[in-house]
């Protein structure tokens, strides 16, 4: 808390000085908690755009210079030097593993790997073309079923031990949505595979012939999986965070975050970058969509573009541009969506509207070229995404049950109905 205070006073003459949460970095946090008690009234903040919900010490972005810390630490530091596991520790903990931590850790996540062999059946329940997230979803959300009596959400331990199993199972669960598509057997994880690796086995292997994981492949899955891992109060977590505050089973919770991740506006966006430049096809219709995003009367949006926080480049767009080069080399692979997503990406920054607006490509505008390159399918691109964002969840989710200031989320509104009137029979209406 700091001792600077803003002064709100109401239409009366009435004042009050409302306190300030001074954070470690970024802007002043003014607390309202008592604005409705002082004067019987509201504060109106649709899409929480300047709201904070919680105190986090995990992610801090800063939007305006296009910057992104896990608990201090660069994206860009995490990607060249650590590992996506590594990353899920700091994530939790707070702190860089050393060795002995580093290794315990990663063999807790190799032993939970698994799935009970009954939640294979879901599988089956579902049409073979079911869209992926809607299978993560569903399989997901029945994890409440196998560990809803021994998950203790008060107890620390139980608490990290639905971590290791939510960060273990993601890989393994996302892996058979994809084999369900497929018409393919499912693949068990192998524990002598680093995480990207084992995840790559169970996407591609195949019981009839012996799988080799390309090393390049498996660095760029990880990378990327670090570049998704978190991002502070984004939707999907601050959804697991409200139901968290309920009380709810944690792996419930999780289903809650994977449900709101899928929307276009948020992780289903690589999805529909991909989509949207195979519909535009070739660089010649890109000033022809540019200015359909820019006309107000036209759906049509840039996908891939704008942020509600970075008002300038998403680093995060900026690593994976960058990788897309090398992991296309790497694979030798010509990809005309790249060149496209380039031309658009220049002619878009080069346009007043897109300057005043300070749209920038986002963390989805490039990583669906990785993915595809990676041989993974458009309708696994978000999949992709809560694979690497369940870190996030669980994190922000243990942050929130460890929080002494936590209770229920319940957001108020205005009401804008009619006003209290007498049943009226139906003969009379
Ligand atoms: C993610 O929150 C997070 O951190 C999310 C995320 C994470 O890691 O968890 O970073 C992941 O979700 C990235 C965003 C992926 N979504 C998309 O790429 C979809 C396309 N982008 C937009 O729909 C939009 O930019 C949002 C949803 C990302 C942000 O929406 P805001 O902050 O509510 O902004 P807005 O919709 O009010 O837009 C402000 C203006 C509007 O114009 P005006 O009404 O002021 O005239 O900018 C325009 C919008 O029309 N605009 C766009 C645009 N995005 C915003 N115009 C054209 N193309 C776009 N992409």
């Amino acid at each position: 808390m700091s001792d600077k205070t803003y002064t709100l006073t109401s239409p009366e003459g009435k004042s009050i000085e409302l306190p300030v949460r001074q954070p470690v970095l970024g802007q002043d946090c003014i607390e309202i908690k008592n604005v409705a008690g002082e004067f019987g009234a509201f504060t109106y903040d649709p899409g929480y755009a300047a709201t904070g919900s919680c105190t986090s010490e995990i992610t801090y972005i800063d939007g305006s210079a296009g910057k992104l810390l896990y608990r201090g630490y660069t994206i860009e530091d995490l990607c060249a030097n650590s590992s996506f596991l590594e990353v899920c520790y700091l994530l939790l903990n707070g702190e860089l593993p050393n060795q002995e931590e580093k290794t315990k850790f990663e063999t807790c996540v190799q032993n939970h790997t698994m799935i009970h062999e009954n939640l294979k059946n879901f599988f089956q329940g579902f049409r073979y073309d079911a869209h992926p997230m809607a299978m993560l979803l569903g399989v997901v959300g029945s994890l409440s079923s196998f560990y809803h009596d021994e998950t203790d959400i008060t107890d620390p331990e139980s608490r990290n031990l639905f971590a290791a199993r939510m960060i273990a199972k993601i890989p393994t669960i996302a892996a058979a949505a994809f084999k369900r598509n497929i018409g393919q057997p499912f693949i068990y994880p192998q524990n002598n595979l680093d995480y990207a690796s084992n995840f790559l086995n169970m996407l591609f292997a195949v019981p009839a012939e012996e799988y080799e994981v390309n090393p390049v492949a498996a660095k760029a899955l990880d990378v990327l999986f670090i570049l998704h891992a978190d991002h502070e109060q984004n939707a999907s977590t601050s959804t697991v965070r409200l139901a968290g505050s309920a009380g709810t089973n944690p792996y419930a919770a999780i289903a809650a975050g994977i449900a709101t991740l899928w929307g276009p506006s948020h992780g289903g966006a690589n999805e529909a970058v991909l989509n949207q430049l195979e519909m535009i096809g070739d660089m010649s219709q890109a000033e022809k969509y540019i200015n359909k995003a820019k006309d107000r009367n036209d759906p049509f949006r840039l996908m891939g573009f704008g942020h509600r926080v970075y008002k300038n480049f998403d680093p995060r767009a900026k690593v994976i541009r960058s990788y897309c080069h090398e992991v296309l080399n790497d694979l030798g692979i010509n990809d005309p969506m790249l060149d496209l997503a380039m031309k658009l990406e220049e002619t878009a920054l080069n346009d007043d509207y897109f300057a005043e607006k300070k749209l920038y490509p986002n963390v989805d505008f490039y990583s669906g070229i990785i993915y595809k390159a990676l041989g993974i399918p458009t309708n696994m691109f978000t999949v992709l995404f809560a694979v690497a964002r369940t870190v996030g969840w669980v994190a922000h989710w243990q942050e929130m049950m460890a929080d002494k200031e936590m209770r229920i989320g319940r957001p108020r509104q205005v009401y804008a109905g009619p006003e209290e009137r007498p049943y009226v029979p139906v003969e009379k209406r």
